[in-house]
């Protein structure tokens, strides 16, 4: 027998939550790139940002909301007018806008943060979704510390917003404390105990301070949730969101226990996993769950042996089924159409349209001609539109000296608006003296905020890839290079970072 499943609405927050965790702030344009790849990925609901928070979070959300069409875009407000209105503001242009309304409901949040008896909380929350009903009809309500409020409280306070015209009612387990068993039965006493529950979606947020985000948003699943709000790798505030990745697995591997499916096509969730990592500088562990390198690596004997005689022995999924290609071919100047239209499909991205290939190929030659190896991230940028940032330096040559028991020392040559600089230093490590060296010219006055290093394949003959993000006049930008130097990896991120500075690109510091 056929028995029709949910839909499991999936909330993607990485461009709010996500970028909430500390140092992982991303620009309007890098917001849309993720976007897109969101949306290709049929993602129900992308939470593009908190209009409010600064003007870069407002034409964030604006941006996003233009550019993607086939999901909704939402952004935060808190449940005061002012955030309201900025929010449906931002999403004008969006096709299908959704405000996202939210305030505190737990005794310890409403007397020591809001200083709030819990009659005004009540009053401001379903002001809060009548005012945002007058920006569009779809409107979500949290609960925000939710698993830590009263019972009673919250049924009234739902019964209420669901009246106000709020459609989705999300209770989070803001600071990561709910356990499985515990923040699933809330659910299930919340849905019995609210009259008009059924008038409204409920959703999970759950953050991952005792790592049991995913645990909980799946016991939430059982417990009659229809949404998760969850972030590409799991990034998010302090120890994360609830991962993408994992929850859109775990329902689609285990379709013998969960009542739901998701609209999800998983094949693009390693490239936009890659993409987050490469945009925030935030590396995904080797053990992380579907997108690690080593998720679907096989090491001991007695496994590969068993793969290879029945793969199901070992595998209880397919690499290619969440994304992972299966070669990794660098492309550069002479690499042609087809090499490059191949690349692009392994990486989710079909061209319907020849014409756009041919413009997104065009791209790929005039950046082939400045830099050596064409990586997946410049192809994904290349394809959203994003321009390489103006070549103001660049790396002639590069010397380091590193002996054990003395100092080592950097000397380079840089082209600076094409004159030709030396520069020589000494630092406390070869990376060190190499910043160092390049500083003593480029004199950007740029602090060195981020510096991170990542393999791009396995294996000691392995590129690096580097990220260096540096903070000039409260602007932040995020350099990459690679190379299977690292030191020469290390100084084209730390040239990529300046060139970006010199451009106007990056980020004002805390939006
Ligand atoms: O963790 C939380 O409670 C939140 C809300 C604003 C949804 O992020
Ligand atoms: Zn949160």
């Amino acid at each position: 027998m056929n028995t029709k499943k949910d839909k499991l609405v999936i909330f993607d927050t990485t461009l709010r939550d996500g970028e909430q965790s500390p140092g992982a702030s991303m620009t309007k344009d890098e917001k849309v790139r993720i976007a897109r790849m969101l949306e290709r990925m049929r993602v129900d609901v992308i939470e593009a940002g908190f209009a409010i928070a600064s003007q870069g979070d407002f034409e964030a959300v604006q941006a996003v909301a233009e550019a993607v069409k086939d999901s909704t875009v939402c952004s935060l407000a808190r449940a005061v007018g002012p955030d309201i209105i900025r929010a449906g503001e931002a999403l004008q242009k969006a096709t299908a806008p959704r405000i996202h309304t939210f305030i505190a409901t737990s005794p310890i949040h409403m007397k020591y943060k809001l200083q709030m008896e819990p009659e005004q909380v009540f009053a401001q929350a379903v002001d809060a979704v009548k005012r945002a009903r007058q920006f569009t009809d779809d409107v979500e309500f949290s609960l925000e510390d939710g698993s830590r409020s009263e019972p009673e409280f919250m049924y009234r306070i739902i019964e209420a917003v669901i009246n106000a015209g709020a459609g989705t009612i999300n209770i989070p387990d803001t600071v990561g404390y709910g356990e499985p068993g515990e923040y699933g039965a809330m659910f299930k006493r919340v849905i019995e105990n609210v009259p008009n529950s059924d008038k409204a979606i409920f959703s999970t947020h759950c953050h991952n301070d005792l790592g049991l985000a995913v645990a909980n948003s799946l016991s939430a699943v059982m417990n009659g949730v229809r949404q998760v709000e969850c972030t590409i790798n799991g990034l998010g505030e302090r120890a994360g969101n609830a991962s993408l990745e994992e929850i859109v697995m775990a329902v689609r591997t285990r379709q013998d226990l969960y009542p739901v499916e998701t609209g999800i096509d998983t094949t693009h969730i390693v490239p936009t996993s890659r993409l987050v990592s490469s945009i925030t500088g935030f590396p995904v562990q080797p053990n992380k769950a579907i997108v690690g390198a080593n998720a679907f690596a096989h090491e001991s004997g007695i496994h590969q042996d068993g793969i290879l005689k029945h793969r199901e022995t070992y595998e209880i999924m397919r690499a290619q089924d969440v994304g992972w290609g299966h070669n990794r071919l660098v492309l550069g100047k002479h690499s042609g159409r087809a090499a490059v239209k191949a690349r692009y499909e392994e990486l989710g991205i079909n061209f319907d349209d020849a014409g756009e290939f041919a413009l997104v190929f065009q791209r790929f030659k005039d950046l082939a001609d400045k830099k050596h190896e064409i990586f997946d991230e410049d192809l994904q940028s290349l394809v959203t539109g994003s321009e390489a940032p103006v070549e103001h330096y660049q790396l002639e040559d590069l010397e380091v000296r590193s002996k054990s028991g003395s100092l080592p020392q950097a000397q380079l040559r840089l082209l600076i608006d094409g004159e030709s600089h030396r520069a020589e230093a000494y630092g406390s490590g070869p990376v060190d003296a190499t910043f160092k060296a390049i500083e003593s010219v480029a004199e950007s006055g740029a602090d060195l905020k981020l510096y991170s290093v990542n393999a791009v394949t396995q294996g000691t003959d392995s590129q690096g890839n580097v990220t260096v993000r540096l903070e000039l006049d409260g602007r932040l930008v995020n350099g990459v290079g690679a190379d299977t130097d690292i030191l020469v990896a290390s100084t084209l991120a730390y040239l990529d970072a300046l060139n970006l500075l010199a451009s106007g690109g990056g980020k004002r510091k805390g939006v």
